[in-house]
């Protein structure tokens, strides 16, 4: 039996999906701006880093989205929604990002000059629904990373993704190549998460 228990453990076990928030609950939005940008240490997927996101704050904004999101009220009722966004035109960051690498000394300027051509062609040439696949994982990878340091930092989270996707983007006029992944209403817990079971180790996991 492994039996330590690490402080990721302990916030990993702690994380649930809270639904009933207390209201007029205010994060400042130097918290918010904070959690997003710690949470961009996840892994992307050649490093595209293709989130955007969106944070809805005001609380007329937010319960305008009510009908969006079938009337799930921590739409209305926690502190902010996090829209968590995927740009399908990410590989035009290629340049910036792989010359940001080389300037950090983290790889010669030739070796970053044909990573950007490669992302680029790779990315630029891929079917939509393809990219929307790689936007959508990577997409999940931060909003575990925010989902944890969320709670690290005493707040919950819910993640959501019943909403209507094609009316959030028309009602928040977002563009074309923005699309939106999941909504993740954050705020401070009035009441408990209901438990939620995990299958067996073992129904889960073979080795070979
Ligand atoms: C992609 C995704 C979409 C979800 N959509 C919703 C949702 O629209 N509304 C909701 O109340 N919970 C939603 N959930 C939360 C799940 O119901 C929840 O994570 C699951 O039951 C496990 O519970 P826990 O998060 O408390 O551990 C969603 C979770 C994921 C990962």
């Amino acid at each position: 039996m492994i039996s330590t228990q690490t402080n990721l453990e302990k916030i990993m076990q702690e994380r649930k999906s809270v639904r009933k928030y207390k209201e007029n609950v205010e994060i400042p939005k130097e918290k918010l701006r904070y959690l997003i940008e710690q949470a961009t240490s996840a892994p992307s997927s050649s490093n595209m880093q293709p989130w955007r996101f969106l944070i809805i704050t005001d609380q007329k904004e937010k319960e305008a989205l009510l009908p969006i999101a079938f009337n799930q009220e921590q739409i209305a009722t926690s502190s902010a929604v996090i829209a968590v966004l995927g740009d399908l035109n990410m590989f035009e960051k290629a340049e910036e990002i792989y010359n940001a690498n080389a300037a950090l000394g983290f790889m010669p300027q030739q070796v970053a000059d044909n990573m950007a051509a490669n992302s680029r062609k790779l990315y630029g040439n891929m079917p939509k629904e393809k990219l929307k696949e790689v936007i959508q994982f990577d997409a999940g990878l931060i909003t575990m990373q925010i989902m944890l340091l969320a709670r690290d930092m005493g707040y919950d989270t819910v993640p959501m993704g019943g909403f209507d996707r094609q009316k959030f983007a028309e009602h928040m006029g977002l563009s074309d190549n923005e699309y939106a992944v999941l909504l993740l209403p954050i705020g401070e817990a009035a009441q408990e998460a209901y438990g939620t079971s995990r299958l067996a180790v073992d129904d889960i996991l073979r080795f070979k």
